[in-house]
């Protein structure tokens, strides 16, 4: 069981350099410090790489950041993020301590059930074909069983049966059934054992069914292994300064916001990419196939025939309502995690216990993001946060170090001048005099 005593809220933690900042993440969590130092390196090396693809000529760095403040369930995490985009891991943390204010989020996660798919073509009668095989359930259950005997030892193995007819023999496409095999993978994401079990049994449901094996391979549209995630962000937590009145004009923009996405594909589309923006970096973080889970998501939001956001938000008095779900194929064992040492840190760092856990924490991030992306754009616009963090990167590679990032940075986002030229005459006055203020008012 993982140690439940940390605490995410961290203020400052933003304002710290590197090294301090594993120094307080090693406290938290009790993760040994000296581990942290895979990170130098990406998490990977070389050697470690050459086994996991083909071709290896390198590695590939992208940032890892950790957002703080998040909550869920009663529990706090320090949440890795790893993104090549600034703002997203500020705008996170930012919005999950609004959502703290109002109790944190709340997760309600499905059992980890995957599908594999196996499709049987030239069926002579696909009806048939669907009550033979229902009729043989049971011994095609256990054969699937029999392929991963120790997921059985942990509480899973497969759970289900379906079979639809997709077309009849006097179609294009002649006769034509799937059949879905529910596999409960507990902690893995189960492409491995789902994709075992369809090879499987695949000749014996073709037989059954007079026609031919055609594909047999998992569904990445999981949604029998779904996540949802509310929360509640009381009016005076939505406003900079804690005014409950200028709040709620926060909170009916958002609402706003969250119609637009509602009634129009094109902005569905943005909303749900600010929303991936959170669920891909943890994903990223923890060794997880990001790909799949967006593929099963945008699938997910077009269940409908219409594209739709995966979070919504909604009015309530005094306070804004969030609700987000999305099917969550991921695993906390097995794939990449084995090899990549950076990735199994990121879970140690997280410290959750189960493939479920980890849903509840993604998809939490998803809709921090969100709300975050809501906020910005229905007040400031989201550049004017973009440029304040973007000055403070200008600030630093003009040579900027300590206090003086922040006051470089502050003093060229203020004159919306966010240049390397502009922070290094700034910067060369403050080394000069530094209690000066960074620049004459009347330059601006
Ligand atoms: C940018 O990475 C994400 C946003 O476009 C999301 C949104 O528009 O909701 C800001």
């Amino acid at each position: 069981m993982a140690d439940r005593t940390r605490s995410s809220r961290i203020p400052g933690f933003y304002k710290l350099g590197i090294e301090a900042r594993r120094a307080v993440l090693a406290e938290q969590t009790g993760v040994d410090p000296a581990r942290l130092e895979v990170l130098d390196r990406g998490g990977l090396d070389l050697e470690t790489a050459d086994h996991m693809i083909e071709n290896v000529v390198g590695l590939m760095a992208l940032p890892l950041g950790v957002a703080t403040n998040f909550q869920i369930d009663g529990v706090d995490y320090l949440v890795p993020m790893v993104v090549e985009e600034p703002s997203v891991v500020a705008a996170a943390s930012n919005a999950a301590r609004m959502v703290r204010a109002g109790g944190g989020f709340q997760v309600d996660v499905s059992e980890p059930v995957m599908i594999g798919q196996i499709q049987i073509t030239d069926i002579p009668d696909p009806h048939a074909a669907v009550s033979a095989i229902h009729d043989a359930r049971a011994e095609v259950l256990a054969r699937c069983s029999a392929e991963a005997p120790r997921l059985a030892e942990r509480g899973g193995g497969p759970v289900g049966l379906e079979v639809r007819v997709l077309s009849l023999p006097d179609d294009p496409d002649g006769g034509m059934i799937v059949v879905h095999l529910l596999v409960d993978c507990r902690d893995a994401m189960g492409a491995n054992l789902v994709n075992s079990m369809a090879e499987a049994v695949a000749d014996d449901l073709a037989t059954r069914a007079g026609g031919r094996v055609g594909l047999r391979i998992l569904t990445n549209l999981a949604d029998e292994r779904m996540v949802h995630v509310r929360c509640r962000v009381p009016d005076d937590a939505l406003d900079a300064n804690g005014d409950p009145a200028r709040g709620a004009v926060v909170r009916a923009a958002v609402v706003a916001a969250s119609r637009f996405a509602e009634l129009d594909a094109y902005r569905a589309a943005t909303h749900n990419k600010g929303i991936m923006n959170g669920v891909d970096a943890v994903l990223l973080a923890t060794g997880n196939d990001w790909r799949g889970v967006e593929a099963g998501a945008h699938a997910y939001a077009a269940r409908s025939g219409t594209y739709r956001p995966l979070a919504i938000w909604r009015d309530a008095p005094g306070a804004l309502l969030g609700a987000i779900e999305l099917p969550m194929a991921i695993g906390t064992v097995g794939g990449a995690l084995h090899l990549h040492a950076g990735a199994r840190l990121c879970l140690d760092l997280l410290a959750v216990d189960s493939a479920v856990e980890l849903a509840g924490v993604v998809a939490a991030t998803g809709l921090a993001s969100n709300l975050a992306a809501l906020r910005a754009l229905a007040t400031d616009g989201i550049q004017r946060g973009h440029m304040s963090l973007h000055a403070r990167v200008v600030a630093r590679a003009a040579g900027a170090t300590g206090d003086l990032i922040d006051r470089v940075a502050a003093e060229i986002a203020r004159l919306g001048d966010v240049k390397p030229e502009r922070a290094r005459e700034i910067l060369e006055r403050l080394r000069e005099s530094p209690l000066a203020p960074a620049l004459d008012l009347e330059e601006t």
